[in-house]
């Protein structure tokens, strides 16, 4: 898709369609109605005072302005209005989801090219302080309007296309430009995420997703380091490796680093690792999983793809202060030579954990990705992983559940998810849920039992996190969309990516202390 920021008259973009929100309280004889309606010759106010366009949220009222014949006129023939809700909530958020949902309609509609108009800033003109943020918003939110789950289909793909997006921007243009760039990297890594997920189990093994790291290490420019069985095993690293023991595709932990241009770590300087769990398959193992729905367990590697998508953002929006990406990676299946209920691993970090559940077994590979994290020097550690059944139950698809011991490092992620659009939800970690994951003959035992089961997962990475500042994301109902939604289609939604990144530019900006 060709992306240009444009700050002439929205009449005069040379674009197929013109969308754009719409806030309540706006009158037919506004000045934004009044501007707009020297292109649109009345249109819209008509519209206004008929009450078929009141600016309510999700709104939309399209109107097909009619052909421009034979004449050489930039005029849009298409106009989408939609409903921005009141002025004073609109945030960037909210430009994204419109901007994905205008774009989905339009291509219902064939159209190939649009322009968008953000109404950012405090007047809605988007000239003024903030509007940069909305101009970047509404190109990420078109590019993941734009994403689909059909590549394996031979027929009924959806083939349209938007292949062109004005921006309009009322600023001069320039920081338009900057700002659009970034949308694009962001909606770009949003999707490589989801597209990861996407794949089933069969193409998606640990060794194609280290391919997948490799090719965005050679891209963008990033060391990038993959350690196989041996390397694992050297390192002690009982716990992932027991896991992988039931599959015939070899495990691998994959490492990304970024570091700034001509950057020198200072004494003390931190250093965040975003470690996201990348099980590209999940039976359950010999305690395995119910046939019913067991084919979204190829989702369990979401948590990896988002680490792996921010990694890809991030190298292309070049922070000031490094980040480390790991993916531990591997399947879960039921083998003969598989681990079995009963049996003991011992982590990387000493501790021996007794698997009573060979289905718990994302925290078994969490724990020593975390502890060769801290290896690597991380100083801040946030994990995601599709870890449990029960936060679905708890928080459903709508909020993602944070957990951890440095509080600043919560608040941070949930100020940086809704600045994005994305929910945070905290869960409490009190020690005394640390109870429940003693076992009786090893230092842990892999399940806590039915209460507070998204809990005391989180209590057991904390044995592994140890005294490094560290949040865990429990991304297992978030991940996955199983209904459309105007802005986006079904499936994979590539959750975190985006606050990750946001989070990473506000740490490069304000520090992180
Ligand atoms: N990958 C699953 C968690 C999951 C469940 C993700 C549903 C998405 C949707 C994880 O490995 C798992 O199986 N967890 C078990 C833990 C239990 C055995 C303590 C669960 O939540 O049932
Ligand atoms: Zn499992
Ligand atoms: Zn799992």
């Amino acid at each position: 898709m060709e992306i240009d920021v444009s700050t002439e008259r929205a009449g005069e973009l040379g674009v197929q369609a013109l969308a754009i929100p719409f806030f309540k309280g706006e009158t037919a004889d506004g000045e934004f109605t009044n501007q707009l309606d020297e292109t649109t010759k009345n249109l819209i106010r008509s519209t206004v005072e008929a009450e078929e366009l009141t600016g309510k949220e999700g709104e939309m009222v399209y109107l097909y302005l009619g052909a421009n014949g034979e004449s050489q006129d930039a005029r849009p023939q298409r106009l989408l209005l939609i409903g921005a809700g009141e002025r004073e909530e609109y945030k960037a958020a909210h430009a994204s989801n419109l901007a994905g949902a205008a774009a989905r309609f339009l291509r219902g509609k064939n159209v190939k090219s649009i322009g968008f108009m953000p109404r950012g800033g405090s007047n809605g003109n988007a000239s003024d302080d903030g509007a940069s943020s909305y101009i970047s918003a509404s190109v990420e939110g078109v590019i993941l309007g734009m994403f689909d789950t059909d590549k394996y289909r031979t027929s009924d793909r959806e083939e349209r296309s938007i292949e062109r997006l004005v921006i309009i921007d009322a600023g001069d243009g320039e920081a338009g430009r900057e700002a659009a760039q970034r949308g694009r990297v962001v909606g770009e890594a949003v999707n490589f995420a989801r597209d990861l997920a996407n794949e089933p189990g069969l193409y998606m093994t640990p060794t194609v997703m280290a391919e997948r790291a490799q090719g965005i290490a050679d891209e963008y420019k990033l060391e990038i380091d993959v350690l196989d069985h041996e390397r694992m095993e050297a390192e002690g690293m009982g716990a992932l490796l027991g896991v992988a023991r039931g599959s015939v595709e070899p495990a691998k932990l994959i490492v990304l680093k970024y570091t700034p241009e001509g950057y020198e770590a200072k004494e003390g300087a931190p250093l965040l690792a975003l470690v996201g769990k990348g099980l590209t398959f999940d039976s359950g193992g010999i305690s395995l999983k119910p046939g019913e729905n067991m084919e979204q367990m190829k989702y369990d590697m979401c948590g990896g793809a988002a680490v792996l998508g921010a990694m890809r953002a991030i190298a292309q929006i070049k922070p000031s202060m490094p980040v480390l990406g790991v993916v531990p990676s591997s399947e879960n299946m039921p083998d003969a030579r598989a681990i079995k209920p009963g049996d003991i691993v011992r982590a990387m970090n000493g501790k021996t954990i007794e698997v009573i559940n060979t289905d718990a077994e994302g925290r078994l590979i969490l724990a020593d990705a975390l502890g060769y994290a801290k290896k690597l020097g991380a100083t801040h550690l946030i994990d995601l992983a599709t870890l449990t059944g029960a936060v679905v139950i708890a928080l459903g698809d709508v909020n993602v559940a944070v957990l951890g011991t440095d509080q600043k490092l919560i608040n941070d992620i949930i100020a940086a998810g809704t600045e994005v659009g994305e929910k945070y939800w905290q869960l409490p970690l009190d020690k005394e849920y640390s109870k429940q994951i003693k076992s009786d003959i090893a230092d842990l035992k892999n399940i806590g039992g039915r209460k507070g089961g998204t809990i005391t997962a989180a209590a057991f990475l904390k044995e592994f996190a140890e005294d490094t500042s560290w949040a865990h994301l429990d991304i297992a109902g978030t991940a996955w969309s199983d209904d459309a939604k105007p802005h986006r289609a079904k499936g994979p939604t590539g959750i975190a990516v985006r606050m990750l990144v946001n989070l990473v530019e506000r740490y490069a900006r304000d520090g992180m202390k």
